[in-house]
């Protein structure tokens, strides 16, 4: 034991369990609070119920020194913690406002155990106006609890890189005394990060933290301003792809001649089949309902929306358009993941494809590298799912890429010749090749925006 805070962490998913994982390293006794049974069983075992690299390692060392100690239990770790985490998930509703089902609950089953001055961290991402709800809830049970809101920016893919070299840490709250407490905890992490680095195989880095305590309001709406606008940035390469289909230009060509301009950037102007994930969709909505609770419309984040839910089927008509009909057409899905380094299927555009194509009566095969089958229960019932690249049927009409794994992005020429058979198309819904290199040999190719 030693004389720094204890942690206890509410959710141990894609943030809680890496946040968890780090602090245990960083030196600090952290408890893992993670009600579904199956969940919390792999992760007792000593690994992630999902994939992201390094983090089995962490897992496992925090588990054998014991300073990661994952549970079902509030009331055996919130009374020893001196600092809480949540870290619970905030799903959309249907009508696209977040679900905080899971963030009030949480709150008030720890509520009932919190010892007096314990400090309330909101990791997870909750519309403006949360935290003081929560606030007034903790006051009301006459307890002396510091709220601070301070959103997790991590990417899932380089979650423990993301969150050992973050480029800021936002702190949002009232009590100086509070920040403080988190401001050092976070420093400590910095402290310890080669080593942990090290220990979970990533590149050590030398990057500089700014840290920024800001109005609890501020806090709450920079994390999904910081989404929103990522997602306005893919959905504007998109509007202009739509545009250079038309005029035979190449947006990969646009994007990159814009992207040099530095107040513009390259990042997140990739064309192709859209966002998806467990946080941009619905930060997306979630930003739009409650500026809508405000009235204010946000009519930029709602064409965002409309222009990533129909690049799916923009990229199916176009191989529509060469196939005549897709009925019986033999077509294969390549990558499941909502993005690369991931085994999370939320929102995946890949699945969208996948089942566009099964609406229209194609006959579908599936691969992933990583996704595991349990993850595909929104994939159509008719999809044939396969384990490896060679169990993939010969001379399909269609191969679409949908996810940017490596092995995906760097075929040769011949190995996609091999894939493709006689007659087959690349649809390269990520626009990971070159078309004018591809024609070179003959490759029948549909990008998006790209002359094909
Ligand atoms: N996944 C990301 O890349 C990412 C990045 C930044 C922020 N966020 C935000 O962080 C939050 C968590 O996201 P996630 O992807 O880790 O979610 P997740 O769904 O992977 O994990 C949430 C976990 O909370 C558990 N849980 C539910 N109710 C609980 C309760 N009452 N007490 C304790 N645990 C409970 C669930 O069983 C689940 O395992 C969300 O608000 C998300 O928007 C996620």
């Amino acid at each position: 034991m030693n004389n720094l805070p204890t942690i206890t962490i509410l959710g141990a998913g894609y943030v809680g369990l890496t946040t968890g994982s780090i602090l245990a390293q960083a030196g600090y006794q952290t408890y893992l609070i993670e009600p579904n049974q199956k969940r919390l069983a792999t992760i007792k075992s000593g690994r992630s119920f999902f994939f992201e690299d390094g983090l089995d390692t962490l897992i496992e060392k925090g588990l054998k020194t014991k300073m990661l100690l994952p549970t079902d239990s509030y009331a055996h770790s919130i009374p020893q913690s001196d600092i809480i985490f949540s870290c619970v998930g905030t799903p959309d509703n249907p009508d696209g406002s977040p679900n905080l089902e899971y963030v009030f609950e949480a709150a008030k089953t720890a509520l009932q155990y919190l010892k007096p001055k314990a400090i309330y961290v909101q990791k997870s991402t909750v519309p403006v106006g949360t935290g003081n709800r929560l606030i007034d809830i903790f006051a009301k049970s006459g307890l002396k609890v510091d709220y601070l809101s301070n959103p997790e920016f991590l990417r899932e893919g380089t979650a423990i890189a993301d969150t050992l070299y973050p480029d800021r840490i936002i702190i949002g709250g009232d009590s100086s005394a509070a920040i403080s407490t988190l401001t050092d905890l976070y420093r400590r992490v910095e402290l310890n990060r080669q080593a942990i680095a090290e220990l979970s195989g990533i590149a050590n880095q030398a990057k500089v933290c700014r840290y920024i305590s800001t109005e609890l309001s501020s806090a709450e709406l920079i994390k999904v301003t910081a989404n929103a606008f990522l997602a306005m940035k893919i959905s504007f390469a998109n509007s202009i792809a739509i545009l250079s289909d038309q005029v035979d230009a190449d947006v990969v060509e646009i994007m990159d001649g814009i992207g040099l301009d530095p107040r513009i950037g390259t990042a997140f102007l990739r064309a192709g089949r859209g966002y998806g994930g467990g946080c941009f969709p619905k930060d997306v909505s979630g930003l739009v309902s409650s500026a809508q609770d405000h009235g204010v419309e946000l009519k930029l984040m709602r064409s965002t929306q409309e222009i990533n839910a129909k690049m799916p089927g923009y990229i199916i008509d176009k191989l529509k358009t060469r196939l005549t009909t897709l009925k019986n057409k033999q077509i294969i899905i390549l990558g499941l993941s909502f993005k690369a380094g991931t085994s999370d299927t939320r929102m995946s555009p890949g699945i969208a494809l996948a089942n566009i194509c099964a609406k229209n009566q194609a006959s579908i095969t599936v691969f992933d590298p990583i996704v595991n089958r349990e993850d595909l229960d929104q994939l159509d019932t008719s999809t044939r799912i396969v384990d490896s690249i060679s169990e993939l049927p010969a001379n399909p009409d269609a191969i679409i890429i949908a996810t940017e794994w490596p092995e995906f992005c760097n075929f040769t020429p011949t190995q996609i010749i091999n894939l493709l058979g006689k007659e087959g198309i690349l649809v390269d819904a990520i626009n990971a090749y070159n078309p004018k290199s591809l024609a070179q040999y003959d490759i029948r190719y549909i990008g998006v925006g790209r002359r094909s």
